[in-house]
């Protein structure tokens, strides 16, 4: 796993186009207003932005935040059921140090982001993968599995436009989810990094909204503004939160002050608002492209997931492929990409393939869909 995701941060070899890493594309980033924004911080207010900060954020940021999950979420977290974190990995792994001791139950879903199944498996969690279709996870199987007994620390999902598959969670189920947890005492991990960059502006309700007293729920900048500042924030029950604040002061005790004020005053002035529809069309605009390679190039007995957000879709592939076994001729035909297998904690993922097409230019995704149908073929 760990290999899979070293693979990915390194970038492909020259020539090669990969559709492997979930990067944002670099189109999106906030280049122009941050020019001035950050000038000023240096300058009027090296104090705050070049000093240690409070472990649960600075003030500011905090209630910036709070204003904005009001704004996007409908809800408002309480005085301690907010923090800011580096970003939606750190708080992953802020939860597994806090919450699961080895041994302990996890519930995901089959298949679910690899950064969280390589912090569950780091800290000797025992992953069960909860099926997915085409409404996310399936909500019925989760219930199968409480009702013969299984009791994890907690269950980790990604409702919309999920990493891997793309696949978002239906209203119906959102409501039977929560409502399924607070009976069962299992406390949701929302991951909700893709939550915003819809293809069409709209969102569901998400789980913490419906559920905070049994949802803590881990956001992050890094899709909508810069992975670089690495900056997130987790919302949820006090009693949690409290857990997180106290493994942060054994990790980086605080997150660049930096990078909260710069999120702060980009925030306040009103700049998300303002570049969020370009990004949500940019990336509409990429699934398009891959759509339509794929309706042009692709050998029958292929199927891919239609999202309606995010960075990703999940290829499956005719019976008989098998995804890690094509990698090399994929690579020798210059397209890479992240074969299913590295997505399950247990079996599985043989014949999938997960397909990110934020980062590459449109042209590019197409002649990348176009090589790789020709390697299945
Ligand atoms: C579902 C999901 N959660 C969390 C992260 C990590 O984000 P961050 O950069 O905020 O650590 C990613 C990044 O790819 C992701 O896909």
């Amino acid at each position: 796993m760990s290999d899979e995701l070293t693979t990915i941060l390194a970038g492909s070899p020259p020539g090669v186009l990969s559709l492997a890493g979930g990067f944002p594309n670099p189109a999106t980033f906030p280049t122009a207003a941050l020019d001035d924004i950050m000038l000023r911080l240096v300058r009027d207010d090296a104090g705050v932005a070049l000093q240690y900060a409070p472990v649960a954020g600075i003030a500011g940021l905090q209630e910036y935040l709070a204003d904005r999950l009001e704004q996007t979420q409908g809800a408002r977290p309480e005085p301690g059921d907010l923090m800011v974190t580096s970003g939606g990995m750190e708080c992953i792994a802020l939860a597994c140090q806090s919450l699961i001791d080895p041994g302990d139950a996890v519930a995901v879903e089959a298949p679910t982001y690899l950064g969280a199944l390589m912090a569950f498996a780091r800290y000797e969690a025992d992953v069960h993968g909860i099926a997915m279709d085409a409404d996310g996870l399936v909500v019925d199987a989760l219930e199968e599995r409480l009702a013969g007994g299984l009791r994890p620390k907690l269950l980790y999902v990604i409702p919309d436009y999920q990493n891997p598959t793309g696949r978002t969670l239906s209203l119906e189920r959102r409501h039977a989810l929560v409502e399924l947890c607070r009976r069962f005492g299992v406390l949701i991990f929302e991951d909700v990094a893709y939550r915003e960059l819809s293809f069409d502006g709209s969102s569901l309700p998400s789980l913490w909204s419906l559920g905070p007293d049994v949802v803590v729920q881990a956001g992050t900048f890094s899709k909508l503004f810069a992975p670089g500042v690495r900056l997130g924030w987790a919302a949820g029950p006090a009693e949690v939160i409290g857990e997180l604040a106290a493994a942060k002061q054994t990790t980086d005790q605080c997150s660049g002050a930096l990078g909260q004020r710069l999120v702060e005053e980009y925030g306040r002035a009103g700049h998300f608002e303002r570049r969020l529809p370009a990004a949500r069309e940019l990336y509409a605009s990429h699934w398009r492209a891959v759509r339509r390679a794929f309706d042009d190039h692709m050998p029958d007995g292929c199927s891919l997931t239609e999202p309606s957000g995010g960075f990703f879709t999940w290829l499956r592939l005719p019976d008989g492929l098998d995804a890690v076994e094509l990698r090399p001729a994929a690579i020798d035909a210059g397209v890479a990409y992240v074969p299913g297998s590295a997505f399950y904690a247990g079996d599985g993922g043989r014949d999938e393939i997960r397909l990110a097409f934020s980062y590459l230019a449109e042209e590019d995704l197409g002649e990348a869909v176009r090589r790789l149908a020709s390697v299945i073929a």
